[in-house]
């Protein structure tokens, strides 16, 4: 469990998150959305420890991680928590098996057969044979999306946050990516945190949605639902409503 407590963070004198509660139950597929610029992105890099808050806690599996050394967070977080980034960040000057290794450096006990195996794993989870000699350069985008996803299972964690996943990929890659994310939640029972601008997916593929507007979670309902709520700022969001500022 992933509990954000009273979550106070800003930039240069400009307040970003204003006070944020959410708890992220285990097994849950729990979607973030919310204006651009209002401070998503900036709440996972807090939870997985990349930005320490000015104010509050936050508590995975009872342990806090805001206090926490760049030591501590690599030993005992990054090992079960991992991110993907909204642009891939794959390295280009590196293969598709080096670039899923990098996410085993937290781990020295891996040996090289060891490490072999878990890149074939990690790619055939996301359904991507013998790309191992690859370049980034040399793939699609949705391939590269979805090897940044092999690199992130790579340690098998528990917990993963997807940073808009699907943006600026067609209909049908964002389909790929969104099957990919229910099946590792199912097959991996990987917690998921989603953050996603694409409320049609968002409200078939999550078990919660929760709103963040203007530094704090404004609304948290169960997705299958997100169409009867009685919230004016979550309604006016989710009907891309011009008006929400
Ligand atoms: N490391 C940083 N230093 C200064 N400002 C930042 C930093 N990270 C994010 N911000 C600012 O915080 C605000 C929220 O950013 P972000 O979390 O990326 O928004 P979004 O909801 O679109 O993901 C933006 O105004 C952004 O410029
Ligand atoms: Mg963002």
């Amino acid at each position: 469990m992933v509990e954000v407590k009273n979550l106070k963070i800003g930039f240069n004198g400009k307040s970003i998150l204003d006070g944020v509660n959410l708890t992220v139950q285990d097994g849950e597929i729990l979607s973030i959305i919310g204006i651009s610029g209002t401070g998503k992105s900036v709440l996972l890099k807090n939870i997985i420890g990349l930005l320490k808050p000015d104010e509050g806690v936050i508590l995975v599996d009872g342990l806090e991680v805001t206090q926490m050394t760049e030591f501590e967070l690599n030993k005992y977080l990054r090992t079960k928590m991992n991110m993907v980034f909204q642009y891939g960040a794959l390295w280009d000057s590196m293969t598709v098996e080096d670039n899923i290794r990098l996410g085993l450096k937290y781990n020295k006990n891996f040996s090289k057969a060891d490490q072999e195996r878990i890149v074939k794993e990690s790619l055939s989870m996301v359904g991507l044979e013998g790309i191992e000699k690859k370049y980034p350069a040399e793939l699609s985008g949705g391939m590269n999306k979805r090897v940044g996803i092999a690199r992130a299972i790579a340690l098998q964690p528990k917990y993963l946050l997807y940073d808009e996943p699907t943006t600026g990929l067609d209909p049908v890659l964002s389909n790929t990516i969104n099957d990919l994310i229910v099946k590792l939640n199912k097959e991996l029972n990987i917690t998921s945190v989603l953050i996603s601008h694409d409320v049609e997916s968002i409200g078939k593929i999550s078990d919660r949605v929760a709103m963040l507007y203007h530094g704090k979670i404004v609304h948290i309902c169960n997705a299958k639902e997100m169409w009867q709520q009685d919230n004016e700022i979550f309604n006016k969001f989710i009907h891309g409503d011009k008006s929400l500022q």
